[in-house]
């Protein structure tokens, strides 16, 4: 090639490639949404909120929801945007509408913003509280902070967003039994859990080193069982030292309405779970006739799986639970309730003449079977007023309760036995859902119970077991990422072990499989941690 044709084919190539890259559309990493949206088509231009933007709801209903987000926009801009009830085709525009569109069933949504006006529409609330989730992620990270920013322009670049989610169970659970947390941070980690998408809060009440609900009935459960009066230093599996210093923390019933509220407001549904029959000792030391041996038992100052249960033999434990269960329905309106399940020892009832009486009167054969009496009577108690039991997967020994859901926790098998018996199930398998595990180097990383479960893992997770027959796989409701505090000792200790673990599994369970990309999640990630250090979580860099 001659030097002046390779010149001309030089520029005429580079004119091609900036003409050429003017109209690619931005990458989806750089709008950041997480989770991934299932539709997305890029355009040019922005829409600017000022305070000439207008804020119009098809009806009074959506008031709370566009009063959330004038609310956000006056914290952070000084802008007083007034909800207004009907809708215009005018331009500086933001509208939420109700539709009737049945591809978007009960939570997906449409969005669209243009440099004239921002449309979301919906068949519920609940899809609308998303697309502004998707707004507020289009938005500056800003718009998460607490403060005024003058410098800033609230601008939403040009989209079109159809989304809908995958799975309807998007959980996240947190225990405050091993170490209590705040009402106010409960509240935050709602927060969290709802700007990706996730819908349930697996709250963990009742264990061996503490009872955290009041129950009015009872009142020893928290004046007694609330309280530790020390903790284990170091890891429970190899030190017997510990600090000397009282624990303990509960939520008043007032509390728990409160933070029922505040989680229906942001679409998140609360499952309680009271731990029966193991796990106990907080109870038994508040009312030790509710034991096998009648005690004394201690609220448990360090970790593991403990011997003392609740009696199965004695009418007092079904009636204490009976009792307590009417407290917690009245509080929390969801349909289930868990009732744990797990990690339940037979050792005491094996040597309880109790038990063993009630094994001969009702004929089971062993202990699991006095186990699976035990979960199903508390079962026909809960149905019998309209509500459903989740339970750990060791409520599958002995015989399933008949309409239990399952989470199964041991790996997948639970799930899949469920499943195939027609039962819903709920994945939390150790390997892929426990963020109490190392999510790096132990060397560098603060004490944790064990194992190693790294981000780029739990982002290759899939919640449908490959051996599970297609048939039954409607079965598989979702999954919940695990949050276990027994190292966890703090707010701030369970904001970095669950974050960014559980914004991955946010996307899993949102977004469609087409759409899971590594490498396009972690770049979005990048964003994301913008809009957590506005909101003051301390998550781990990865
Ligand atoms: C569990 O992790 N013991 C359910
Ligand atoms: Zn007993």
């Amino acid at each position: 090639m001659k030097p002046l044709h390779f010149l001309i084919g030089a520029i005429f190539c580079l004119f091609s490639l900036i003409a050429c890259q003017k109209d690619l559309p931005n990458p989806p990493e750089s709008y950041g949404i997480i989770p991934q949206p299932l539709k997305m088509e890029m355009a040019d231009g922005k829409f600017i909120i000022s305070s000439k933007t207008r804020l119009l709801m098809a009806d009074d209903s959506l008031t709370p929801l566009v009063e959330f987000f004038a609310g956000r926009i006056n914290q952070v801009s000084g802008l007083h945007l007034i909800p207004e009830t009907g809708l215009s085709k005018r331009s500086q525009t933001i509208s939420w509408v109700i539709v009737s569109d049945s591809l978007l069933g009960n939570e997906g949504y449409r969005f669209s913003a243009s440099s004239k006006k921002i449309l979301m529409e919906a068949n519920t609330t609940r899809g609308l509280f998303y697309a502004m989730q998707t707004l507020f992620q289009l938005l500056p990270a800003e718009i998460y902070g607490g403060s005024i920013s003058d410098t800033i322009q609230w601008s939403v670049p040009a989209v079109t967003i159809t989304d809908v989610p995958r799975f309807g169970y998007r959980g996240l659970h947190l225990d405050v039994c091993r170490h209590f947390m705040p009402l106010d941070f409960v509240k935050k980690y709602i927060d969290l859990m709802s700007m990706q998408k996730m819908n349930v809060f697996h709250w963990h009440l009742t264990d061996d080193q503490g009872w955290r609900i009041e129950i009015k009935k009872y009142p020893r459960l928290t004046e007694v069982g609330s309280q530790r009066k020390e903790t284990v230093v170091g890891h429970a599996g190899r030190s017997k030292e510990y600090d000397g210093i009282p624990h303990g923390g509960f939520y008043t019933q007032e509390e728990i309405k409160e933070m029922v509220a505040y989680a229906k407001a942001r679409f998140v549904t609360i499952i309680p779970e009271i731990e029966m029959p193991g796990h106990a000792l907080a109870a038994l030391a508040s009312y030790p006739e509710l034991g096998c041996t009648g005690g004394p038992y201690e609220v448990c100052p360090t970790f593991g799986i403990f011997e003392d249960v609740f009696c199965a033999g004695k009418e007092e434990t079904f009636t204490f639970f009976e009792d307590v269960l009417t407290e917690v329905m009245a509080l929390f309106p969801g349909e289930y309730i868990h009732i744990g399940g797990d990690e339940c020892p037979k050792v005491r009832w094996e040597r309880c003449p109790r038990c063993q009486a009630r094994m001969k009167t009702m004929g089971l054969k062993d202990e699991m079977e006095l186990q699976s009496y035990f979960v199903q009577r508390i079962e026909k108690f809960l149905n019998s007023k309209g509500r459903r039991i989740i339970g750990w997967d060791e409520i599958l020994e002995g015989g399933l309760a008949p309409n239990a859901t399952v989470m199964s926790w041991r790996g997948e098998e639970g799930g899949i036995a469920a499943a195939q018996s027609g039962h819903d199930a709920i994945m939390t398998p150790g390997e892929y859902c426990y963020l109490d595990k190392y999510q790096g180097d132990p060397a560098t990383e603060p004490l944790t119970i064990g194992g190693m479960l790294s981000l780029e893992k739990i982002y290759s997770y899939e919640p449908i077991p490959k051996n599970l027959d297609s048939a039954y796989s409607g079965h598989i409701l979702g999954a919940q990422g695990n949050v276990w505090t027994e190292y966890m000792i703090n707010p701030e200790r369970v904001e970095y072990m669950a974050y960014p673990r559980a914004n991955a599994l946010a996307e899993i369970l949102w977004s469609s499989t087409e759409n899971r990309n590594w490498d396009s999640y972690h770049s979005r990630l990048q964003k994301q941690f913008n809009r957590w250090e506005q909101m003051n979580v301390h998550f781990a860099r990865k």
